[in-house]
């Protein structure tokens, strides 16, 4: 696998990364993010109601992420106004999350530019009907301990300087699943899979009182639309590292979750990831309104 070199210019365009090339590379990250500074906050997310074995915990935040010298997808500002309008939101108070407003935050470095976005559900498709419509599921926003770090800022645009892209919104999603020794958690709850995203970007914060075949990442190709069985990938991915992968091209797997040794931890195993997405629309854009109980307008 040939790395791709990040020849990010704040200066200029971003050249998008050629996808028909590229299947996944593994980085380590440990020299620009600080992961075991990270663990404690794992601690802090409620459990995800929508898995009823209670195994998984799950917060999330979104973002825009858009280079300074590239043009804004105008469909993006389009869905980011309708979703903050069905969100309750008065034109003024949207207007702030619009590509013509301030960056929450800028990198010099790479010329990215970070719109922290409100925290909206997600949902397949925007308009939500409660008879015929997908499932809308809400999530608590990420720790802001973390969302304001340099490491969590770093993540972000080393993502977006990876695959170069001008504009997306990036859903960011940290999450745990752990094991008892009465049962185990599986961190694919549908098995070998594809989310409908372009790209994907998986950090591994921690792994704590887990067998070694315990959340293996396996990885086979995509043939047309369906599974194949040879695999391209078998490892466990160590905290640390940074796993990129096409999730048109391949298909992804996290092997279930068995406690190593009973007597510690409280008989308790338990492997924290951080998994990125960017969307462009106007493929898989999984946004609905900002729950009620979030609203802070
Ligand atoms: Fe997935």
């Amino acid at each position: 696998m040939p790395q791709h070199k990040n020849t990010m210019n704040p200066d200029a365009a971003p050249k998008e990364l050629d996808l028909s090339n590229f299947l996944y590379e593994a980085i380590d990250a440990s020299s620009f993010i600080d992961v075991k500074s990270w663990s404690q906050y794992f601690d802090l997310i409620p459990v995800d109601p929508y898995i009823k074995e209670g195994y998984r915990y799950k917060a999330i935040s979104w973002f825009r992420v858009k280079h300074k010298h590239a043009a804004a997808i105008e469909g993006i500002d389009q869905h980011i106004a309708a979703v903050n309008a069905l969100s309750g939101m008065t034109d003024e108070e949207s207007n702030k999350y619009l590509s013509s407003a301030a960056p929450s935050w800028h990198s010099g470095e790479t010329g990215y530019s970070v719109w922290r976005l409100p925290q909206y559900a997600m949902q397949q498709s925007i308009q939500y009907n409660p008879v015929h419509g997908d499932m809308r599921r809400e999530y608590p926003r990420i720790s802001d301990a973390i969302l304001n770090s340099d490491g969590f800022h770093n993540l972000l645009v080393h993502y977006a300087s990876f695959f170069g892209w001008s504009d997306a919104i990036v859903l960011v999603q940290f999450q745990r699943v752990d094991c008892l020794v009465s049962r185990v958690g599986q961190p694919t709850v549908e098995g070998f899979h594809q989310d409908g995203n372009r790209h994907v970007g998986m950090l591994i914060v921690n792994r704590n009182n887990i067998t070694e075949d315990s959340g293996v990442s396996q990885y086979v190709m995509d043939d047309n639309g369906k599974k194949t069985d040879e695999l391209i990938f078998d490892a466990v991915i160590p905290p640390g590292q940074l796993i990129y992968w096409n999730d048109k091209r391949v298909w992804h797997y996290g092997s279930a979750l068995k406690v190593a040794n009973t007597e510690g931890n409280g008989g308790r195993g338990v492997r924290d990831i951080v998994i990125m997405s960017a969307k462009t629309p106007p493929a898989n854009m999984p946004i609905g309104p900002v729950p009620e109980k979030f609203r802070t307008w």
